[in-house]
């Protein structure tokens, strides 16, 4: 609980909130009671049921690089993954997944790229029901392009329109993007951590 005054200076910040803003914060603040939580020897941390799958489409590599990343904090935490090239994907699996995180990159203006056109386009095409899986889209890109970020963000709607549910709200990185990837890292960490933190 908090006290009165704190209270209200926490409502006069969310008021000025988008849905978004408010989305993030939930992770970003989950994230934080987690990296605590583990400290802490009175509280246990059960092992993550949920499997996320990790896919990646990618050009010159980032995106690759930054999925395997992705796993290994999984590992860390233990929580098992599986990586997946765009190209080998079976957009068909997609209702069976309960957590799906997607780092897409952009090429050309706009577009995906080669190893996840296929994708792309099967999910645009999709009219899978998606209600049951959670979602993470991290876009990679360069603001210098007017259409930055613009492959992942298309993905991020797709899913969203095939009723999926955003875990974490869109994140867009720039060439500079390890730092926003680890940021994310830990955010996607809290949202799947968040319901198993119980207390002995
Ligand atoms: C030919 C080319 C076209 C690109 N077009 C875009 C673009 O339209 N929008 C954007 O945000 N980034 C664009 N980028 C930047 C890449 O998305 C960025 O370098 C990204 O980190 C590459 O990740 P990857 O190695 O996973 O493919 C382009 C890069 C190249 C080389």
């Amino acid at each position: 609980m908090l006290a009165e005054n704190k209270l209200e200076v926490l409502k006069d910040l969310v008021r000025q909130y988008s849905r978004e803003e408010i989305i993030w914060t939930n992770g970003y603040l989950a994230g934080l009671l987690a990296q605590n939580e583990t400290r802490e020897s009175k509280e246990t941390i059960v092992p993550v049921s949920v499997k996320p799958t990790i896919i990646y489409g990618t050009e010159t590599g980032n995106s690759k690089k930054l999925a395997t990343q992705l796993q290994t904090v999984f590992k860390k935490n233990k929580i098992q993954s599986k990586v997946i090239d765009a190209f080998q994907y079976p957009v068909e699996k997609l209702e069976k997944e309960d957590f799906l995180i997607v780092i897409m990159s952009t090429q050309g203006e706009g577009d995906p790229p080669q190893n996840a056109v296929k994708f792309f386009d099967n999910i645009s095409n999709s009219s899978a029901n998606l209600s049951k899986t959670r979602f993470a889209v991290l876009g990679l890109g360069d603001s210098s392009y007017p259409l930055f970020c613009k492959a992942g963000e298309v993905i991020d709607e797709q899913l969203a329109r095939l009723g999926a549910q955003r875990a974490l709200p869109f994140q867009k990185a720039d060439v500079d993007f390890t730092p926003v990837a680890e940021k994310w890292f830990t955010e996607i960490l809290g949202s799947l951590q968040q319901a198993t933190i119980v207390k002995t």
